[in-house]
């Protein structure tokens, strides 16, 4: 186990504390918002569906594809749809940090090296993907229009993410790292007994700006995420 006070704090102690805030945190966020006051009248877009599952595609659409936006503004539609889908390859992506993953290639008949082949294109397309769509995401707020409307929050946020993003393509394409190491480690932290902690400093840069971003997101506007769904849910099925 490290001896150093500081990465055993960040790698052995943090990422719970960012756990725990995370939860409570959007645990905390919904209870406030069931606690608001209901408004005297209902704004249900009609025609409503009357159920969950006729509602969804129409709720799914309008988060994933923000309709809306497309029409009022192309290029931001075009900025946004870009960043979200590269969150979803994030995702996809990250499942090889976490998990054992060669077995289900094997199962479908891909060698290791087809496998390298496509997942060095998928991860640097998402790599890709990510870093331009928020640079653009980032320039656009500096016209003097944006600029005025624009607080700290909104170049920061995006700066965060990018900081992320530029240091996980650098650990996935230049510095390397020993992904099995990491599994260890992140296992031993899901059995409460920290070990193997990572001492690679690109790797630890990455990790503490998650967990920055994971303690802020309850409290900043990314939280928007979740609200957006909800306020989807409401007004696209009928209340009775
Ligand atoms: C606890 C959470 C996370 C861990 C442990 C982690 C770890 C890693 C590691 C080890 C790599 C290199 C992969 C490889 O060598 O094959 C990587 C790459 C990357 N990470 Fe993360 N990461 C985390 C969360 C995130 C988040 C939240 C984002 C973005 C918002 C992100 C963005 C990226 C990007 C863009 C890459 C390069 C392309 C890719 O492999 O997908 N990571 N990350």
């Amino acid at each position: 186990m490290s001896t150093n006070p500081i990465f055993f704090f960040l790698t052995a102690i943090l990422p719970y504390i960012a756990l725990i805030i995370l939860i409570d945190g959007i645990i905390y966020r919904l209870y406030k918002w069931a606690r608001r006051p209901k408004a005297a009248a209902t704004f249900t877009v009609y025609p409503a569906s009357k159920g969950l599952t006729r509602a969804l595609p129409k709720i799914l659409g309008q988060i994933f594809l923000f309709p809306k936006l497309l029409r009022e503004e192309k290029a931001l539609w075009m900025g946004i749809l870009l960043f979200h889908l590269s969150l979803v390859m994030v995702i996809v992506s990250h499942y090889k940090v976490f998990f054992r993953y060669l077995w289900f290639w094997e199962n479908l008949g891909v060698s290791a090296n087809s496998f390298a082949l496509i997942s060095d294109l998928f991860d640097g397309a998402t790599g890709v993907i990510m870093v331009t769509s928020l640079v653009f995401l980032f320039a656009r707020r500096f016209p003097k229009f944006l600029r005025k409307l624009s607080i700290p929050e909104d170049y920061l946020v995006l700066l965060l993410i990018l900081g992320i993003a530029i240091s996980g393509i650098y650990i996935r394409f230049i510095s390397t790292i020993n992904l099995l190491e990491l599994r260890r480690y992140f296992s031993s932290l899901v059995a409460f007994t920290p070990s193997n902690l990572p001492t690679d400093p690109i790797f630890l840069f990455h990790y503490s700006l998650v967990l920055i971003l994971m303690i802020y997101f309850p409290f900043g506007k990314l939280i928007h995420t979740i609200g957006v769904g909800l306020t989807q849910l409401l007004v696209r099925i009928r209340v009775k």
